[in-house]
């Protein structure tokens, strides 16, 4: 802790720590990871749910899509502070107050970016800029109370030009100033001490929050942040399984924990409840198509795995002897047998329910099916099957226009391998065989045979969901069409009926995007910034 603690302003605990989640602005702006509406209200109500102060929900001016995805999140909101993001202009201030205002608590975000290769782009002077940014701020904040401000790629601005511009912003207004590392170039100690230095030489600065926003790109996200922390920042931006651009943001769950579990030497707290990290976590994954890696921290697969005999050895005479946080604390259930074919329906619930997912009674119907189709096929049902059927996208959906009918592939040491395929398109049933260089191969080709279309497959991924040979695969697809991406997944045993429906189900969120596309052409990124 440093000597300008007590900067702190008063309105905030000295020791608490603010959690502000951009998953669904900084994440999902990441190319591939578009969520759809319902996806982002339902990852806007975990985050809410599990205590984040307060949500990023999406740059309202970028499209009808997220203006309507941001004020659907506002109306919704419980707890959370909702915030929009804004440019530098009266147009996407006044967008962004349209979405955020029917929050309980809204917040504007407003930001430029003030490093000189950044300040080339509007081709502004100095002075210019400095002046843009007491105007919107003072109009962002003439429209609400709650307005933050960030010189973006301040970790690149000129340190005189930085003090100028944040005093400027907190005179005209802003009640939290964040601090970007927009390119993930800082380091901790110059991350404390760039906070520290500028609460301690700006005026005003007391009056304010100050919050940290780090980028990846070196690694150091989650250690910039902390550092920002001991240097008095009371904000730290993040987002789940630290999704982003390029290497992405701080990750919410590593700096969370961290927080928790080394308490003793950084002495500050947050309201998350840690306990709901792992279920968000699978959510934001399946949702966005970017699977957790398997040694990620807290969220990994294998963060909790102990493979190795000394380990096994000692976690069995104590726990704490190679693990420093509980399973339990993150919100991870054992992995054990728990259900076969003769389970009903409300053992089922019951055990969903304790997996962190409540069902509706239609829903819960739907993944019974499911799931003694999957308990006739599978010796043990696992947890992770559960969870894996639970948010299988690719499930047949009747507002679909594409569905898999019928797959059988014939594989085998002599190419081609061919698959017969019955796909419904609209209200009809279609069926070809096709041949490819494998059996994957060929049943993508018969889909493109039954719905030809110029999409293009980005990205094609399997996991296992659980070991052994019947496990089921989960399967991840990314596919761009005229600049638009949409990514789809399935489970099942048969990682190639999981592949196909994979893609069809890439296949129904393009078609989805085209549709909307027609209709919304004003599409704008944040890039554009000035
Ligand atoms: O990384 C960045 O600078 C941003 C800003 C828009 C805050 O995301
Ligand atoms: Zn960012």
């Amino acid at each position: 802790m440093t000597s300008d603690h007590k900067r702190i302003p008063p309105q905030v605990d000295q020791d608490r720590v603010l959690i502000f989640d951009t998953t669904l602005r900084d994440g999902e702006q990441s190319p591939g990871a578009t969520m759809s509406h319902t996806e982002k209200l339902e990852i806007a109500g975990l985050l809410d749910e599990m205590g984040v102060d307060i949500i990023e929900a999406g740059f309202p001016i970028a499209s009808e899509g997220d203006f309507a995805a941001v004020s659907d999140i506002a109306k919704n909101s419980k707890n959370s502070v909702i915030c929009g993001l804004a440019r530098a202009n009266f147009k996407d201030i006044d967008r962004c107050w349209e979405a955020v205002k029917h929050a309980r608590q809204p917040r504007i975000h407003t930001f430029i970016g003030t490093s000189p290769l950044h300040r080339a782009i509007p081709n502004l002077t100095m002075d210019e800029m400095a002046e843009k940014i007491h105007e919107t701020v003072t109009h962002a904040r003439n429209l609400c109370d709650n307005v933050q401000w960030s010189p973006m790629d301040a970790t690149r601005t000129e340190w005189e030009y930085l003090t100028r511009v944040v005093e400027i912003a907190i005179k005209a207004g802003a009640t939290t100033i964040n601090v970007p590392d927009t390119v993930g170039y800082t380091a901790p100690r110059e991350s404390s001490e760039l906070i520290r230095r500028l609460i301690a030489e700006v005026p005003g600065a007391d009056e304010v929050i100050f919050a940290t926003h780090c980028h990846n790109d070196l690694g150091m996200a989650t250690a910039n942040a902390l550092a920002a922390v001991e240097g008095g920042a009371r904000q730290i931006e993040c987002t789940i399984n630290g999704l982003g651009e390029r290497a992405g943001n701080t990750a919410l769950e590593e700096v969370v924990m961290a927080l928790k579990v080394r308490h003793d030497i950084m002495p500050y707290t947050c309201r998350v409840d840690t306990t709901k990290l792992m279920n968000i976590s699978r959510r934001v994954a399946m949702v966005s198509g970017f699977a957790v890696q398997f040694n990620k921290a807290i969220v990994g697969k294998n963060a909790f795995a102990h493979e190795s005999g000394i380990h096994q050895d000692g976690m069995l005479k104590n726990a704490e002897t190679f693990e420093i946080m509980r399973p339990e604390d993150v919100g991870l259930a054992e992995t054990n047998i728990v259900m076969g074919k003769h389970s009903g329906r409300a053992a089922l619930r019951s055990k969903l329910k304790d997996l962190g997912h409540e069902l509706a009674d239609n829903q819960l119907n739907d993944v019974f099916v499911r799931f003694k189709a999957l308990a006739d096929r599978k010796k043990e049902v696992f947890d992770d099957d559960l969870i894996a059927l639970v948010t299988d996208a690719g499930a047949a959906d009747e507002n679909d226009h594409l569905e898999v009918k019928f797959l059988r592939v014939i594989c085998g040491t002599e190419a081609p391998q061919s698959a017969d395929l019955t796909l419904r398109v609209g209200d009809k049933d279609f069926q070809v065989t096709a041949k490819g260089d494998g059996p994957v191969d060929a049943s993508f080709n018969a889909v493109k045979a039954l719905f030809p279309h110029d999409a293009r497959l980005q990205l094609y991924q399997v996991h296992a969901v659980t070991e052994g040979t019947d496990a089921q695969a989960t399967v991840s697809v990314r596919m761009e069409e005229d600049g638009r991406i949409a990514t789809g997944q399935s489970a099942d045993t048969d990682t190639v009926v999981a592949s196909v429906k994979a893609y069809v189900n890439a296949l129904n969120r393009l078609i989805v995007r085209r549709e909307k596309a027609g209709k919304d052409a004003r599409e704008v990124s944040y890039k554009d910034a000035g």
